[in-house]
C-alpha cells in the first residue's frame, strides 16, 4: 500500500537519492542534487521546517518493509507554490503516485500559507510530464534557458563580495553554497556548486564587467551556468524549459 506524506528526520539521503534518479542525464554537475553534502542539507531543511518541503510516497509493503518510491520538492517563490522536482522509482510510474505526491503537498501548503497559484519549470521535450502538466491546467510557458559559459576576468574593479565566509562553511557542509556580489547598486546572488561551477540568474549579471572580475578572483578555475529567459552571446545553451503556471485549486480539482 502506498502512503504519501510529509518527509521525516532522517530521510534526507533517501529523498535525495529519489530526486537525483528523477533527473534527466544531462543536468549531472548542474544542480545542487550532485554535490556530495546535499543529503546532509535535505535533512536540515526537514529538521528546520524551512526552505524547501518534502514529501514522500512510501511502499508499505509487508515483505520489504516501508521503501520510498516518490519524492517531491517544494518551495515558496513569489507567492505561489512552486514544484521544484518531483521524481518516482522509474519501475513504479502511472500508479498515481505522481499525482498523489503533487495533491498532498499543494493542499497543505496551500491551505497553511493562503497561497493561490502554483508553478514549476519542465523540459517541453519529456512529452508525458509535459502533458500531464497541461491536462492538469498548467499554462504559460515563459521559456529558460540554461547557459553554460566561460569567466571573462577584466581589468575592472571587482564587485564587493557579501556573505563569503557563510558561504564558505555552508559550501563545506553541502558541496554548494551562495553569496552576494554588488555591482551597479544591484545586489547579484550566486551560486556556488561543487567544484566547478558559479550559477548565476540574470544576464545583467552575466554582462556585468565587475562581477566577471569578481568571480575571477575568488576562484578563476570555475566555469558559469547562467539560467534565465533570454540567449547570451559568449555562453552555449545546454538546456531549455518552461516556465508553467496553473491556479491552485484548477490543478487540485484533476487530482487523485
Ligand atoms: C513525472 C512523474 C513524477 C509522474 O509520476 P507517476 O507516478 O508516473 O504519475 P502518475 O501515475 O500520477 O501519472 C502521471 C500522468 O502520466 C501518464 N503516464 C504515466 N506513465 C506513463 C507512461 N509510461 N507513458 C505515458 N504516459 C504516462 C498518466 O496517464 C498520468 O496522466 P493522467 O493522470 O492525466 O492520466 C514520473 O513520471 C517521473 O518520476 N518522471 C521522471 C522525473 C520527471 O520527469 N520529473 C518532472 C520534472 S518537471
Amino acid at each position: 500500500m502506498i502512503r504519501v506524506r510529509r518527509a521525516r528526520l532522517g530521510e534526507g539521503a533517501v529523498v535525495a537519492e529519489q530526486i537525483r534518479l528523477s533527473l534527466p542525464k544531462e543536468l549531472a554537475g548542474l544542480t545542487i542534487w550532485h554535490c556530495g553534502g546535499v543529503d546532509r542539507w535535505v535533512e536540515r531543511r526537514i529538521e528546520a521546517r524551512d526552505g524547501a518541503v518534502f514529501y514522500v510516497a512510501v511502499d508499505e509493503g509487508e515483505e520489504v518493509g516501508e521503501r520510498v518510491v516518490g519524492a517531491v520538492e517544494f518551495r515558496v517563490v513569489d507567492a505561489a507554490v512552486f514544484l521544484n522536482q518531483i521524481g518516482v522509482a522509474a519501475s513504479r510510474r502511472g500508479e498515481s503516485i505522481g499525482g498523489r505526491l503533487l495533491a498532498a503537498g499543494l493542499r497543505d501548503l496551500g491551505a497553511a500559507q493562503g497561497l493561490g497559484s502554483v508553478a514549476l519549470d519542465v523540459d517541453p521535450a519529456n512529452k508525458h510530464v509535459y502533458e500531464w502538466y497541461r491536462r492538469m491546467g498548467f499554462e504559460g510557458g515563459q521559456e529558460i534557458h540554461w547557459l553554460l559559459g566561460a569567466l571573462r576576468p577584466q581589468a575592472v574593479e571587482p564587485a564587493p563580495v557579501e556573505g563569503w565566509e557563510e558561504a564558505r562553511r555552508e559550501h563545506a557542509c553541502f558541496g554548494f553554497s551562495g553569496f552576494r556580489l554588488w555591482a551597479a547598486g544591484e545586489a547579484h546572488e550566486i551560486g556556488k556548486l561543487g567544484d566547478a561551477l558559479f550559477r548565476i540568474t540574470t544576464d545583467r549579471a552575466w554582462n556585468e564587467p565587475a562581477v566577471h572580475a569578481a568571480l575571477a578572483r575568488l576562484d578563476a578555475g570555475r566555469r558559469v551556468l547562467l539560467i534565465q529567459g533570454a540567449l547570451v552571446e559568449g555562453a552555449d545553451a545546454v538546456r531549455r524549459t518552461q516556465r508553467l503556471q496553473a491556479p491552485l485549486s484548477a490543478v487540485l480539482s484533476k487530482l487523485p
